[in-house]
């Protein structure tokens, strides 16, 4: 079972804890430790009178058991000074409970000005004034847990309740804003509309009712929504009764009404009521991106519809809305051929593009098509492929019928199998590899080999993610993926820090991706975005650079592979942060906007050949060794069993073999990260252990013939860094007797 949920150290104020569900919480918080402000104003329940009776005695309460808790009497309205008593009693204030309330019910046209104020200003006024007089303590200790308590005649309505419904769905809205606001400062913020007895409730629900809906079957969510734990924010949750529900807003797939360069008419939406109110296929927005990104949808519809006819209009638009993707039909379709013609301009034109610059001092071997080893960056790799893509129309393929304003680029892998040339023909041919249904979306992996003649000179996987067109009942995951892989769990071993400029995009699209998003100021808005935004290939190309700079010297020739996952978009003119690790010939990346410190490439690694200096003929001196073979058996171990020993295993050994008192070769055996890896030569990262032993000794150890401890007693098997790990070495040596 795991660790009770404790809120040791945390302080919490809960307003109007005087009794019902307050009190409840309160309790219960400080039964786990948390020191709590008990805050109660002790009026009645329209909000007349005032009292300390009511805090004081769920103060008492919770210090006879041996608590922490201080009374605070003042109003939610005074929000500041029920942080005050906090700061004072136990200076900090880590969650907040907004749920102070009182009622005056009246049908509506006998609501007053007072009745309409006092609700306002207790429910909705007095959670703002609360919370906004602990916002800046939470952020600047990056925690911050808080919850708005909102009803279900908010979110229905109720007779009698216009001014309590209205507040009560206010405090929603207010909650949606500070979850976003607060996500930066891991502060969260949620919505519970409960149902218990109370005093409030007592006068609409039947005795028995109010007996058995209890608050302590509220509180549990309460404190599970304030734990350190728990990733929930922007959440909205019915609780009651023993019962929790989540809520979410649901849209359905609407109609066009409107037609291009015609007026829209209150008929046509009559005509069409049916259509925008049926909820079949409905969709469920959440982020005010998604919602904006319809109408930007709608208007890129309307405007490629010119010429077309009204009605062909409105059933064009509903055939993309209703899109569908068919695995069994996609998977394996290929595209059309594309050809891909190029000078040294479009390779100098990319590099300038991802912001290689005649600051760097190997420049003229990428921008200067005179220089004796004028080469391409290998990540125009991604170039002739991205043709294939844009030409050659994935909408045209059967099985995927997909609205393409939702299409994003979410990952991206390339592999070269030789250096680019720097002009020629290139030709592309794209095939669908898998489509997967996330749920949200779908994702398309296209498969993009490009060949110069016959040759093939590099791979593209691309994976396409089409928003909103999950839910087919496709599988999640597929062996064809390019995995991503997480970053070692250390400092990164380099860091570059390279800004891009103001013109970044408007110079990367020329290299063929003219999405206007890169620099239409008025797409991007509709986009949601402040401005245009830089290309993903963009930032992956910069990464790269970095890593072939750093690590192999700006050789094209060493560079195999790049994978990335794009998370997050980069303005121009913001600097890139890519932070490497090295471990063997993989270099590990990470890339962040350094002035927002967002990650925007993920997962990410890039794969070099060995540098020549690394390779096993310099190690070797005075002939083969018997080792190799068994370094060779043990390569191919991994390659069938690698994930499975990795999982055994989880770490990385190195090996120096002598001869004649001299290192004769280096190896790594790393089964920890990915499916395992056998590599001739140093460990670039760490090693768990590493062993050093002749290679006479070492072959005698594989036989069976030298027990593994006696050899290190005797000296003959020298190991450095975590000796316990030299156990599990059994599960990669055993059976090589037979050898
Ligand atoms: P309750 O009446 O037992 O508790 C509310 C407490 O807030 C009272 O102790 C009252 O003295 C205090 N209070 C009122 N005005 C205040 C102010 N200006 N400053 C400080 N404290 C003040 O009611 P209950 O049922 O425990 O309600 C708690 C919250 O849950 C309220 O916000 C209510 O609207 C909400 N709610 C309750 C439901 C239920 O079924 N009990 C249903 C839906 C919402």
């Amino acid at each position: 079972m795991s660790a009770p949920l404790s809120f040791e150290g945390k302080v919490v104020l809960v307003t109007g804890a005087g009794g019902g569900l307050g009190k409840e919480y309160a309790l219960a918080f400080s039964e786990r430790g948390a020191s709590v402000v008990v805050n109660d104003l002790g009026g009645d329940i329209k909000g007349g009178g005032k009292s300390s009776a009511a805090a004081d005695k769920v103060v008492e309460e919770i210090r006879a058991k041996g608590g922490k808790a201080v009374a605070s009497y003042d109003s939610v309205e005074d929000g500041e000074k029920l942080i005050q008593t906090a700061l004072d009693a136990f200076g900090r204030i880590d969650i907040v409970i907004n749920n102070a309330g009182i009622l005056r019910d009246r049908s509506f046209a006998r609501t007053s000005d007072m009745d309409w104020d006092l609700i306002h200003r207790v429910h909705l006024k007095g959670s703002f004034k609360v919370t906004r007089a602990a916002w800046n303590h939470m952020k600047n200790q990056k925690f911050g847990r808080i919850i708005m308590t909102s009803s279900a005649a908010g979110i229905y309505g109720n007779f009698g309740q216009a001014n309590y419904s209205a507040a009560k769905l206010g405090l929603l809205g207010l909650a949606n804003t500070l979850a976003i606001e607060g996500q930066k400062y891991n502060i969260h913020c949620n919505t519970i509309a409960p149902t218990a007895g109370s005093r409030l409730t007592e006068t609409v629900m039947p005795p028995n009712l109010v007996e058995s809906l209890k608050a302590e079957y509220v509180a549990p969510l309460v404190l599970w929504l304030c734990h350190e734990q728990c990733e929930e924010s922007g959440g909205l949750f019915e609780v009651g009764a023993g019962w929790i529900g989540k809520l979410r807003w649901e849209r359905s797939q609407g109609h066009i009404i409107r037609h291009k360069n015609q007026n829209m008419s209150p008929e046509a939406v009559r005509d069409q009521w049916d259509s925008i109110c049926d909820f079949s296929d409905a969709t469920k927005p959440a982020t005010i991106q998604e919602s904006l990104q319809t109408l930007v949808d709608v208007l890129s519809k309307l405007e490629s519809d010119e010429g077309v006819s009204a009605n062909q209009t409105s059933s064009m638009a509903t055939a993309t809305v209703g899109s569908g993707i068919n695995p069994a039909e996609a998977v394996g379709q290929k595209l059309p051929e594309t050809t891909f013609t190029f000078t040294h301009v479009q390779c100098v034109l990319y590099a300038l593009g991802v912001g290689m610059s005649t600051k760097d001092p190997d420049y003229l071997r990428f921008l200067f098509e005179g220089h004796q080893d004028f080469s391409c960056l290998p990540t125009f790799g991604v170039i002739p492929s991205q043709s294939a893509m844009m030409d050659g129309g994935l909408s045209s393929l059967p099985g995927i019928n997909i609205d393409f304003t939702q299409v994003l680029h979410g990952e991206h892998y390339l592999e070269l199998y030789r250096p680019l040339p720097t002009s020629g023909k290139l030709t592309s041919q794209a095939t669908v590899a898998d489509v997967l249904d996330k749920g949200s979306g779908a994702v398309i992996l296209l498969d993009v080999n490009t060949y110069s003649g016959e040759e093939l000179v590099c791979y593209n996987q691309w994976s396409v993610f089409v928003v909103g067109a999950g839910g087919f009942g496709g599988k999640r995951t597929s062996e064809k993926a390019k995995a991503l892989l997480p970053p070692p769990n250390r400092a990164p071993d380099a860091v570059v820090i390279d800004a891009t400029t103001r013109d970044q995009a408007a110079l990367y699209r020329l290299s063929g991706d003219w999405n206007p998003l890169h620099i239409d100021p008025s797409f991007a808005a509709m986009g949601g975005f402040k401005a245009p935004i830089l290309h993903g290939l963009c930032s992956f190309g910069f990464a790269a650079r970095h890593v072939l700079k750093h690590y192999a010297n700006n050789d094209p020739s060493r560079f195999k592979a790049i994978k990335v996952r794009f998370v997050k978009p980069v303005m121009p003119g913001q600097s890139l942060q890519t932070e490497m690790w090295k471990e063997g010939n993989r270099i590990h990346i990470q890339c962040k906007v350094k002035e927002t410190d967002a990650v925007v490439l993920s997962g990410a690694y890039v794969d070099l050949h060995a540098a020549p200096e690394d390779s096993p003929k310099d190690l070797i001196q005075g002939g083969a060794l018997e080792s190799d073979l068994v370094f060779a058996e043990i390569g191919h171990r991994i390659k069938d069993l690698g994930p499975e020993l990795v999982k055994k295993v989880g770490a990385v050994f190195g090996w120096e073999i002598t001869k004649d008192g001299k290192t004769a070769a280096k190896w790594t055996i790393d089964l920890k990260s990915d499916s395992g890896a056998l590599h001739k030569g140093p460990c670039s990262g760490k090693a768990d252990v590493t062993f050093t032993v002749s290679d006479k000794d070492f072959m005698e150890v594989v036989q069976g013939k030298l027990n593994p401890q006696k050899a290190f007693f005797a000296g003959k098997l020298r190991a450095t860094g975590n000796i316990m790990m030299s156990q599990k070495l059994e599960v990669i040596l055993k059976d090589y007797a037979k050898l």
